[in-house]
């Protein structure tokens, strides 16, 4: 386990195990095999990674890539020295909550340091939810660049229909909706905070990169994060 002060940088203290089993088995009713090369993005301080480590055969590779160093050194000390089918990759870019250093490089721009059609299945959880409408584009787009024909992407998100006021969701319910009426933000003055989304824009944005979603988009309720299941 990371110490808490690792925990705490991706998500709120105390939550740190139950969120990384939640996130295993929503992984595996969205088509996880333990046969599966896997892509984790922003995989963070390896919350999930450390619960794939059982989970994927030897022979399937891992890879994960953040933007925190120091998130991604830990999990090369203590993940890959055991499983070393398990790798993690530091890709420092802008992230107005996370990194906020002007003078790197945006995730608008950003090619996945991966071959094209390299892995089965492709997850992102919670990291939508802290980048640009732009940004998640580029990013939807690379998913289905390094995705092979058939392969699954599992993205979380907040969703909400019309206005961010009408979701279960406290979090996005407070939101702020950009005058596009596509995101919504809940601390404007550093927006990757948490970004919401409105779900008719992300379909977009999906049917755009080529995913298409396995209906239905599986719901986050007061607590959870909306999941979007998709194939190539
Ligand atoms: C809420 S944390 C979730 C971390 C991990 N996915 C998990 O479930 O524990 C959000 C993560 O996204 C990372 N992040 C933010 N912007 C990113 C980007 N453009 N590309 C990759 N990772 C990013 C942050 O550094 C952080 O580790």
């Amino acid at each position: 386990m990371p110490d808490p002060s690792l925990q705490n940088q991706v998500g709120p203290p105390g939550v740190f195990q139950d969120v990384g089993l939640t996130t295993m088995g929503r992984l595996n009713m969205a088509g996880l095999r333990p046969e599966h090369d896997v892509l984790d993005i922003g995989c963070g301080v390896g919350r999930t990674a450390r619960f794939l480590c059982d989970y994927l055969d030897s022979a399937a590779h891992y890879e994960g890539f953040d933007i925190m160093e120091s998130l991604i050194e830990w999990c090369q000390e203590e993940i890959t020295t055991r499983f070393p089918n398990f790798r993690f990759t530091f890709v420092p870019l802008y992230n107005s909550a996370y990194l906020p250093d002007a003078s790197l490089p945006s995730a608008v721009d950003l090619r996945f340091p991966y071959p094209d059609e390299s892995f089965d299945f492709v997850f992102a959880h919670s990291v939508f939810t802290h980048m640009s409408p732009d940004a998640s584009a580029n990013y939807l787009r690379e998913i289905k660049r390094v995705l092979r024909p058939g392969g699954i992407s599992y993205s979380t998100w907040f969703l909400f229909t019309e206005t961010p006021s009408g979701s279960p969701s406290p979090l996005v319910a407070g939101m702020e909706l950009d005058e596009s009426g596509n995101f919504a933000l809940h601390d404007p003055a550093v927006p990757d905070t948490a970004v919401g989304y409105r779900e008719a824009f992300v379909r977009g944005l999906y049917a755009d990169a080529g995913l298409a979603i396995a209906e239905p988009i599986h719901p986050g309720f007061t607590k959870l994060q909306d999941a979007v299941v998709a194939s190539c």
